[in-house]
């Protein structure tokens, strides 16, 4: 059975869906949480800790005091898996239930596997208003995100579970790889805006295909697909380079964010690819290469971007902390950038933003060449 499936037959047995704390939001937090753990703990097993994230308090019946969830939540996966619903061999079965049963007993574990599947539940401990305990945490990477406190976003964000499961498929796939525009950043942190910080720095998840190019695998986007935030960044026509580095952490845009990331070569225009195949991704992309060569491009490509927007929301993370959301409600928006003492800031460059669309704002033609040129698109702060 295929992981969506699986994810619907827990679903429809889970007496704990219905829960906004402990139910599905919360379990892609937790596999989200997991996806950044792993690339630092190559022993633990990518499959067990996401089959944790759905098992672990499925079987919840309230979002109090329930001792046995875990329990229940266990015998959920052995019976799932008795009946052949899904692959998992013994060996595994066995940390995976010991995962669910103790997660809530306040152990640590020194087992790679479970400390990832318990730490990638704990970072999530944000959503309830609790810091995690980084005494309960066994691995170093997720002591250091906890303390980033970016780690947040985890429990604050709905991830896209297509997307999840196509991350962690790639997690032990060899020819998975991140791709990144342009230099590093200085300092190792790439920036959103006003300052704004990621814990590590922003990479596209990529892939090396059979013919030796390489694919930006777009559909890996946790928070979904951002298409005119990807005219923005190709329209720099930044060259594009394999990185190496150690995932730390979920950027705004729903990107890896690494640590220790190093450029190892720039990938030649000609071996860049885009994942998923669609007419309008491929026609940005090949804005680019042209780009890239110094050819002339047609700028209606970057036009054409415009299709619906998949993604959800965004995290604006100021010095280490979530000042706000990107898609929430402004009311609220203003509210938590008002308690973060950046209000004045934000309007400010807010105010700059409507002054430069209103200088940009085409007489007649919309489509005009020059009106296009003059937006601030060109200028995107994702570094
Ligand atoms: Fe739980
Ligand atoms: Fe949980």
């Amino acid at each position: 059975m295929s992981n969506p499936a699986l994810l619907d037959v827990i679903l429809a047995r889970s007496t704990g869906k219905g829960s906004r704390i402990h139910g599905p939001t919360h379990w892609a937090g937790v596999a989200a949480a997991g996806l950044t753990l792993l690339d630092s703990t190559p022993e633990a097993d990518p499959l067990v800790v996401l089959l944790f994230a759905m098992f672990h308090d499925s079987m919840r019946q309230s979002d109090g005091h329930d001792p046995e969830h875990g329990k229940r939540g266990a015998e959920l996966a052995r019976q799932m898996r008795d009946a052949s619903e899904f692959d998992l061999d013994d060996a595994r079965l066995e940390t995976l239930g010991r995962a669910c049963e103790f997660h809530d007993k306040g152990q640590t574990s020194t087992d790679p596997t479970i400390g990832a599947c318990w730490d990638a539940d704990r970072l999530n401990l944000w959503r309830v208003g609790r810091r995690p305990d980084p005494a309960l945490l066994a691995t170093p990477v997720a002591r250091r995100v906890a303390s980033n406190v970016a780690s947040k976003a985890y429990g604050a964000l709905a991830f896209d579970w297509r997307a999840l499961f196509a991350e962690y498929g790639a997690k032990r796939d060899p020819r998975s790889v991140y791709l990144r525009f342009g230099d590093l950043p200085e300092g190792g942190r790439s920036a959103i805006f006003l300052g704004f910080q990621e814990c590590g720095v922003s990479v596209y998840p990529g892939s090396e295909q059979a013919d030796g190019s390489y694919a930006l695998d777009l559909h890996r986007l946790v928070l979904g697909i951002d298409t005119r935030f990807l005219a923005s960044v190709l329209r720099q026509a930044r060259p594009l380079y394999l990185v190496e580095g150690r995932q730390v952490g979920i950027g705004g845009m729903g990107e890896p964010v690494l640590e220790d990331a190093r450029i190892v070569w720039e990938v030649p225009a000609d071996l860049v690819d885009v994942l998923p195949d669609r007419p309008r991704f491929r026609a940005l992309v090949e804005a680019w290469r042209a780009m890239r060569k110094g050819e002339h491009h047609d700028p209606y490509v970057w036009l054409g971007a415009k299709e619906p927007d998949e993604r959800r929301v965004f995290p604006l993370v100021a010095n280490g902390q979530i000042a706000g959301f990107w898609d929430t409600v402004e009311s609220q928006k203003r509210e938590m950038l008002k308690g973060w003492g950046l209000l004045e800031d934000y309007d400010k460059v807010q105010a700059g933003d409507r002054a430069r669309r209103e200088r940009a704002k085409p007489a007649h033609n919309p489509y005009a060449l020059e009106s296009f040129n003059n937006t601030s698109w060109k200028e995107s702060s994702w570094n």
